[in-house]
């Protein structure tokens, strides 16, 4: 599951105790094990290596350059969905063809942006009839489609676009992640993705010859991708009739991480189900693309906070953090779970799986808040923990997704730190902002 593991009762990433790393470079920090990320990236991409799939790591899901990088170098695309990403994916030494760009929402500067990339990387690479190595729009709307398609005209240049179809399928951990129903705002209905292929499919400028689908995040059954994969293969095969080879399909992303051990199911679960449907095509040159986030990133990294005052009203304890909402809103906007458990243990407080309710001696219930002023603001309420004092070390666990990305300065505190570990090294790959860094932009 991770490079996360307690040696004499001291938690350590890989070969690096994370006390050092706390003394080092202060709390709250967020802890990446590279070995975590490569071995995520490495079993997708081996699940779904019988269809040659591209894996495109989410990167709005874990967005520091060092990650993507640390990725790239074993063979991931990106997937991005502004401007900003893409300045990160070229930071991180990404090859334009590898990336795909999504979001409903994309200004006329980021289309351009995109477009410069491509063409400045494929400049003197003869590529025929397809423009085939820029980036892949992935386009959610027919107005989306015109302006790319517009500015693509008059920058005088080719682009390569697959169209987001909402398939009608509900999946996905919470409301806010479960993007493939009808009423959610993503993509075009199938039967209009029909009239769009039919219509821009054989574009010389933006041939709209890929399909796109992305269902939800944290689906945890295999079921929902079969019956999405059931309905896109419908799309093609009436784009096929209407005069359109469709090229490309990109499922998207979704898979589960395990928050609690033994939640998720294994990249080979999902590929089990899903590779059968789709052999044939790859086969017969179906380009296949996932874009995972969670499922790399989530368990490869840890947040860690120090305890600042245990503080008891009537039956209620409180466990008051250096992190909290600012720094891991999960659980304030999902109500999601993350494992909680001191960095430095007796050895019976050594936890064998992790669970809500861990099957260990002693443990006294608490919730673990931040210093936010909100009630909302809370990393775990009711939550069985061995006791805490002042000072102590909590390491909140796989927080590696949509954790330091989703951070904010909310109540005047400065960005956490991030830092990689590599074996035995560690290194600040973001330093802690300072006060200086809050108001650098102000006047
Ligand atoms: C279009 C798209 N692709 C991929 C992802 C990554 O999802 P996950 O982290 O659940 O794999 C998201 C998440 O929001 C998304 O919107």
């Amino acid at each position: 599951m991770d490079h996360f593991h307690y040696r004499d009762g001291e938690l350590f990433a890989e070969d690096v105790p994370l006390a050092r790393v706390a003394v080092e470079v202060g709390t709250p920090t967020y802890v990446y094990s590279a070995a975590t990320l490569r071995m995520h990236l490495h079993k997708i991409q081996k699940a779904f290596a019988p269809l040659r799939a591209r894996v495109c790591f989410a990167v709005k899901c874990c967005s520091n350059i060092a990650v993507l990088r640390t990725l790239v170098r074993e063979g991931a695309g990106l997937d991005v969905v502004s401007g900003g990403e893409i300045h990160r994916a070229r930071l991180a030494g990404a090859d334009p063809s590898s990336v795909v760009f999504a979001g409903v929402g994309k200004t006329d500067a980021e289309i351009r942006e995109a477009l410069a990339w491509s063409r400045d990387a494929t400049a003197g690479v003869a590529d025929g009839p397809e423009p085939a190595h820029g980036v892949i729009f992935n386009i959610e709307s027919e107005p989306e489609y015109m302006a790319i398609a517009a500015i693509a005209r008059a920058m005088g240049v080719r682009a390569r676009a697959a169209l987001r179809v909402n398939p009608g399928v509900k999946a996905g951990g919470h409301d806010y992640i479960s993007t493939g129903a009808a009423e959610n705002k993503f993509g075009v209905s199938p039967a209009h993705a029909r009239a769009m292929l039919a219509r821009f499919g054989n574009d010389p400028h933006l041939r709209l010859s890929g399909v796109h689908v992305h269902i939800g995040s944290s689906i945890l059954d295999t079921a929902p991708y079969v019956e999405t994969v059931r309905r896109t293969l419908e799309i093609i095969d009436q784009a096929k009739n209407d005069g359109v080879v469709i090229d490309t399909l990109d499922l998207g992303g979704g898979f589960g991480a395990d928050y609690q051990t033994g939640d998720a199911p294994a990249a080979a679960e999902y590929a089990r189900v899903i590779t059968p449907l789709l052999q044939e095509r790859a086969d017969k040159g179906l380009r296949i693309i996932l874009e995972p986030g969670r499922a790399i990133a989530a368990n490869a990294g840890v947040l860690l906070t120090r305890v600042l005052f245990v503080k008891v009203e009537g039956a209620k304890k409180f466990v008051v953090c250096d992190a909290g909402m600012h720094t891991l809103i999960r659980p304030s906007l999902y109500d999601a779970f993350h494992f909680i458990w001191p960095a430095s243990v007796s050895p019976q407080h050594e936890p064998v799986r992790r669970a809500e309710r861990p099957d260990l001696p002693g443990l006294e219930v608490c919730d673990v808040v931040g210093p936010v002023c909100e009630s909302g603001d809370f990393l775990a309420k009711e939550r069985a923990l061995p006791a805490v004092a002042r000072g102590d070390l909590l390491t909140v666990y796989s927080a590696g997704a949509y954790g330091a990305a989703m951070s904010s300065r909310y109540n005047s505190h400065p960005l956490p730190a991030e830092v990689m570990v590599d074996g035995a090294n560690f290194e600040v790959i973001r330093r802690r902002e300072t006060y200086d860094d809050l108001v650098a932009m102000e006047r």
